[in-house]
């Protein structure tokens, strides 16, 4: 059979997907596309077969059937419904969409065009995530009744890598929209989805020191649709990461290592005798991954990159529905959005649409609500953080920027030295 052609928008992160796709048995990579020169070379190295493109609506005109969108964060539905009305597959990076009005464009096309749009959401295929949801399918905890999920990350130390400027979608994004790697595994573990929303957000204080306008952290409460209670830490800034996943069913809890060995399990269960006996058992192990445990281990993200690209080609091949298709990709992304319009409004709670269904999406179809500098223009838009304007000193720029262009040249001299070596 031939190989599906794929492409890959922003070659920073998207140099891991590019990696695994060339590896995978039915696709090859064609084309990458990508503004920053320094990125792209770093990617190529000595490449000369990769078509590559600065613009986007040039590398849409390259011979591909794929695209993965691992540009900006906030970027990815225009990018996506551009890909699919052209008749490609899209792998999306998460979030998902930056508005309401998006995601339903979003549905509206994947339906319209038919073709495989999947979110690129890698939490859900860690080994331990992984073994939660066959835990769950076993029905060895029973039915969803609670969780706490969090994805605490402290960017500070390296903020200035991981913006390009001022205007960067990592200074001003909300405190509770990266959530998809915090609720994702929750939503794939339990399958239930969320109804309701209620947001909080810890106002800014620590973020401003890197030249964020956004607040520290969120958190935020979702009721799901079987009447469980979801507690959600999206990508939130302080002291101390932590990448953690509990659930309480009715027959047990699992939960991963909260603080060091972060990919242990551990399991409980309870059960009664007639008599009203209660037995409990509890273990912890390591999982494994229980297939491609080899070649997973050598990609980024404890293996669970490579999950993603394995699933998506696999789906397409098949003919069958991707494994995080479009709705569940918004039931992740939406509560994170809404989530900050409670917050905003003074912590109210807030209907999650289920955009499986037109009617529903009718509704929301001009619903362009953004905290996005871009959409200041449009009427009542809100502030990235509850605190209105932050004013941040032109210095923290300054600070930043040198801090960036002093490792751009070392990496610029790196490729000089392997080029030299190499000649
Ligand atoms: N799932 C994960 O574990 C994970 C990890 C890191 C990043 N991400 C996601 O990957 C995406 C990219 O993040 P990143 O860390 O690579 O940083 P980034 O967002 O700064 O990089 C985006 C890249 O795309 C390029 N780009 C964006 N718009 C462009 C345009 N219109 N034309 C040409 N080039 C353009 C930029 O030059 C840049 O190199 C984000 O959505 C982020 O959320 C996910």
């Amino acid at each position: 059979m031939k190989k599906l052609k794929v492409g890959v928008f922003g070659i920073k992160r998207g140099a891991t997907f590019a990696h695994l796709f060339d590896m995978n048995p039915h696709t090859e990579l064609s084309a990458i596309c990508d503004a920053d020169e320094l990125a792209v070379k770093q990617f190529l190295g000595d490449r000369k077969e990769v078509a590559v493109y600065s613009d986007y609506d040039k590398f849409l005109e390259h011979d591909l059937d794929i695209v993965v969108l691992c540009n900006y964060c906030t970027e990815h539905a225009p990018a996506a419904i551009k890909a699919l009305n052209s008749g490609r597959s899209v792998l999306s990076e998460v979030i998902a969409c930056k508005t309401l009005a998006e995601g339903v464009e979003l549905c509206r096309t994947v339906e319209k065009t038919g073709k495989h749009y999947m979110l690129a959401e890698n939490y859900c295929y860690f080994s331990y995530t992984q073994e939660m949801k066959r835990l769950y399918e076993e029905g060895v905890i029973g039915e969803y009744l609670y969780g706490e999920c969090e994805y605490v990350h402290d960017c500070r130390p390296i903020f200035h890598l991981l913006t390009s400027g001022k205007d960067h979608w990592r200074n001003w994004i909300p405190a509770t929209y990266y959530c998809t790697h915090s609720l994702g595994p929750i939503i794939t573990i339990t399958k239930t989805r969320p109804v309701k929303v209620v947001g909080f957000v810890v106002p800014n204080k620590l973020s401003r020191e890197v030249g964020r306008v956004g607040d520290d952290w969120g958190v935020f409460v979702c009721i799901m649709d079987n009447s469980a209670v979801t507690r959600v830490i999206p990508w939130s800034t302080g002291p101390r990461d932590s990448i953690w996943y509990r659930i309480h069913g009715t027959k047990g809890a699992m939960e991963n290592n909260r603080l060091r060995d972060t990919d242990v399990l551990n399991i409980f269960t309870i059960e009664a005798t007639p008599e009203l006996e209660y037995k409990e058992n509890e273990k912890s192990y390591r999982p494994e991954f229980r297939k491609y445990q080899e070649e997973a281990r050598k990609f980024g993200h404890g293996g669970s990159d490579f999950f993603v690209v394995w699933e998506f080609v696999d789906s397409i091949i098949k003919g069958e529905k991707p494994p995080i298709d479009v709705y569940m990709a918004m039931d992740m992304t939406l509560p994170g959005i809404l989530a900050y319009r409670s917050a905003y409004m003074g912590n109210i709670p807030i209907e999650v649409p289920d955009f499986r269904k037109e009617e529903v999406r009718k509704q929301y179809e001009n619903d362009h609500w953004s905290p996005d500098p871009k959409d200041k223009h449009l009427p009542n838009q809100p502030t990235p953080s509850v605190l209105g304007e932050i004013e941040i000193p032109e210095e923290i720029y300054r600070k930043l920027d040198e801090k960036r262009r002093k490792v751009r040249m070392e990496y610029e001299k790196a490729i000089e030295v392997d080029k030299g070596a190499k000649d």
